[in-house]
């Protein structure tokens, strides 16, 4: 099963990822993870996206298109893959159609989170990450059990830099901009399945699964 998850920041879709992940086998493909794995090593890749992600702006395209057609590449991929942050612009979906085609694949599904914009915000306010492998928690609606510390594996929660208020802003107005296109570019495909990511975790996630894959809800 290959998927896409579109959606604004904030909406859910990394939560989302990694609970179809371990239900489906697929790999989660997180280009923010990627990106911030690459800052904290101090890679020039790292170095240089991070002056973008910073301002809350898209990294080139140029570069991101490489990366994602590097990992389609892993063989952790063979079952499928679940794409979380990209494409985000249409000269990616348009790579991507490329490659895919290239390797003989396909999308099987593009699934949109649409959410209100008072919501993305109370989400990402309250976001804390884990430092070790990224598991993601919320201060209200989704706390660890020890506060500021991982269920997982005990790893320290950090709130993102892209977290601030003025950083989200500029990350809503980039999706706007660049990002929603891309409704109306898969919409013509008909791989296109939009969702209501307001509410439960569960109850998105079982939504999530019916528009999937049907046959897998349960
Ligand atoms: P990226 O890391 O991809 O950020 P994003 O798309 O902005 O998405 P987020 O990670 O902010 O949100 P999410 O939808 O995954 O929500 P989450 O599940 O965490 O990108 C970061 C930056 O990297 C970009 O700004 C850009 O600079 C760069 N970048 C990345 N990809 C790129 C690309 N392809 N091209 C160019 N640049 C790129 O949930 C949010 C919070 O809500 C959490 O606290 C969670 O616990 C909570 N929550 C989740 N679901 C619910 C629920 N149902 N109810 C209540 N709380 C919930």
């Amino acid at each position: 099963m290959n998927l896409i998850f579109l959606g604004p920041p904030g909406a859910g879709k990394g939560t989302q990822a990694r609970l179809i992940e371990q239900r489906m086998e697929i790999p989660q493909i997180a280009t923010g993870d990627i990106l911030r794995a690459a800052r904290a090593s101090k890679t020039p890749f790292g170095e240089a996206a991070d002056r973008y992600m910073s301002r809350g702006d898209l990294v080139p395209d140029a570069v991101m298109i490489e990366a994602v057609a590097e990992r389609l590449q892993c063989p952790d991929t063979a079952a499928g893959f679940v794409l979380d942050g990209f494409p985000r612009t249409i000269p990616q979906a348009e790579a991507l159609d490329a490659v895919l085609a290239g390797m003989g694949r396909r999308l099987d599904r593009v699934i949109a989170f649409e959410v209100a914009e008072d919501t993305v915000i109370r989400r990402m306010s309250g976001r804390r990450i884990c430092r070790a492998s990224g598991h993601i928690y919320h201060l209200d609606s989704n706390p660890p059990v020890t506060p500021g510390v991982c269920d997982v594996d005990a790893s320290p929660l950090y709130q993102r830099d892209d977290d601030r208020p003025e950083t989200i802003r500029r990350r809503m107005q980039v999706y706007r901009e660049q990002s929603e296109p891309l409704v109306a570019f898969y919409q013509a495909r008909g791989v296109f399945v939009a969702i209501s990511a307001e509410g439960e975790i569960e109850e998105i996630y079982q939504a999530l699964l019916a528009a999937a894959a049907p046959r897998v809800r349960g």
